[in-house]
């Protein structure tokens, strides 16, 4: 096992000791994620390319007489019955959501929960999957459940949307529990089928925090979902038989003449399948500087026609590419969080420091980690780890 894994399942082990006074049950250990290309798809029925990465996040669980959440990152411990769960707003959210969502199913798990992770939170990396997934898996086992890995994506998933109230789709998931070690996961969002694709080991793949922390309940992709659901609705009037906008050319998104911001909105989720289809290509060729290009192209078209990126987001790009990736492009929701940017492997830590060096970041977002560059591995996706 990767040494990250162990170590993270370890102190959320310790965390529980700590808090509860009693061994764990059981852990699991998620991964965060990155998504190489296809942002503001899988919502709207889409293409779309994460992996798996080498920061992960960890739930210890025992049987309690009440729900009790505590966290590495929090002093306080979050109590709640089982029963009549209710939304706290807070950090816990995922956790009990997952619990509640059970509850739904007619399982009641008066769970304890240690949570530890290495996820920045907030940063595109998708710290709340890991922590849906993780604590989905270790819930479920102390319920001597099992339950295929997708299964365990789509329950996380489905407590993200009902009861943390963020209408998200299943990529994240869905890359934290099918994801590979040196494979990204070729996600068809309407099907719910992922297919694995290597990656060639030319390529590194550098994060860049951009310090600004994003919380999807707050952010405007509420809004873009609804925007996306709402040019489908319009362009169904033309062409009734569209299951989504991803099966649509671009031109014949122009065609159908949407109202604006739905015209642009649209434009976005076609072209950017088409380039998720693209990108495989590339990966398969090894075909660095074209992937990179196609990257480039997602991140202007994330800016002007999806309207989900910032200033300081659309700088550190700026920066990565002139430091020499061949591409880079705001990730995740968007909002904030963090740039990905692709860069060749062999010249990775120099083009990771000319970033650093290069960066202009405010003291406010360096304190939250703004300004860092990580380099990360495509890990395999998450699971059970013995207490
Ligand atoms: C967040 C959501 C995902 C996806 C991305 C944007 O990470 O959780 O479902 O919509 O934003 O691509």
């Amino acid at each position: 096992m990767d040494p990250g894994r162990a170590a993270i399942a370890a102190r959320a082990a310790e965390l529980h000791r700590g808090t509860f006074g009693a061994d764990p049950a059981a852990v699991a250990v998620s991964p965060g994620r990155i998504n190489i290309i296809g942002e503001h798809t899988d919502y709207a029925g889409g293409l779309c390319l994460p992996a798996a990465i080498d920061r992960y996040l960890a739930v210890a669980v025992s049987q309690g007489e009440h729900i009790e959440v505590a966290s590495e990152r929090h002093d306080d411990v979050v109590r709640a019955d089982p029963e009549s769960l209710s939304r706290t707003g807070g950090w816990a959210d995922y956790a009990l959501g997952v619990v509640a969502e059970l509850g739904t199913e007619g399982l009641a798990v008066p769970a304890r929960m240690a949570i530890a992770s290495d996820i920045p939170a907030g940063s595109g990396l998708s710290s709340s999957a890991a922590l849906g997934v993780a604590a989905t898996m270790a819930v479920l086992d102390l319920a001597d459940l099992v339950a295929e890995p997708l299964d365990a994506g789509r329950l996380a998933r489905a407590a993200e949307n009902n009861f943390v109230g963020v209408p998200s789709g299943l990529m994240d998931q869905a890359a934290v529990v099918l994801g590979r070690r040196d494979h990204a996961l070729l996600f068809d969002a309407a099907a719910e089928i992922g297919e694995l694709v290597a990656l060639p080991g030319e390529i590194a793949w550098l994060v860049i925090q951009s310090g600004i922390e994003r919380e999807l309940r707050g952010s405007g992709y509420a809004d873009r979902a609804a925007e996306a659901a709402e040019a489908l609705r319009q362009a169904r009037q033309t062409n009734s038989e569209l299951k989504s906008l991803c099966d649509l050319e671009p031109h014949e998104v122009e065609a159908l003449a949407l109202p604006e911001p739905l015209g642009r909105r649209a434009r976005h989720i076609a072209g950017e399948c088409m380039r998720v289809r693209m990108a495989v290509a590339c990966l398969e060729a090894g075909n660095i500087e074209a992937l990179g290009q196609l990257v480039l192209t997602s991140h202007r078209s994330l800016a002007r026609d999806y309207e989900v990126s910032l200033p300081a987001l659309d700088e550190i790009v700026e920066v990565a590419v002139d430091a020499g990736c061949p591409g880079a492009r705001v990730m995740g929701a968007g909002f904030g969080g963090s740039v990905l940017a692709v860069a060749g492997a062999t010249e990775a830590e120099a083009v990771a420091a000319k970033i650093e060096a290069g960066l202009n970041v405010p003291d406010v977002a360096r304190r939250r980690g703004g300004g860092a560059v990580h380099r990360l591995a495509v890990v395999d996706g998450a699971g059970l780890v013995q207490p």
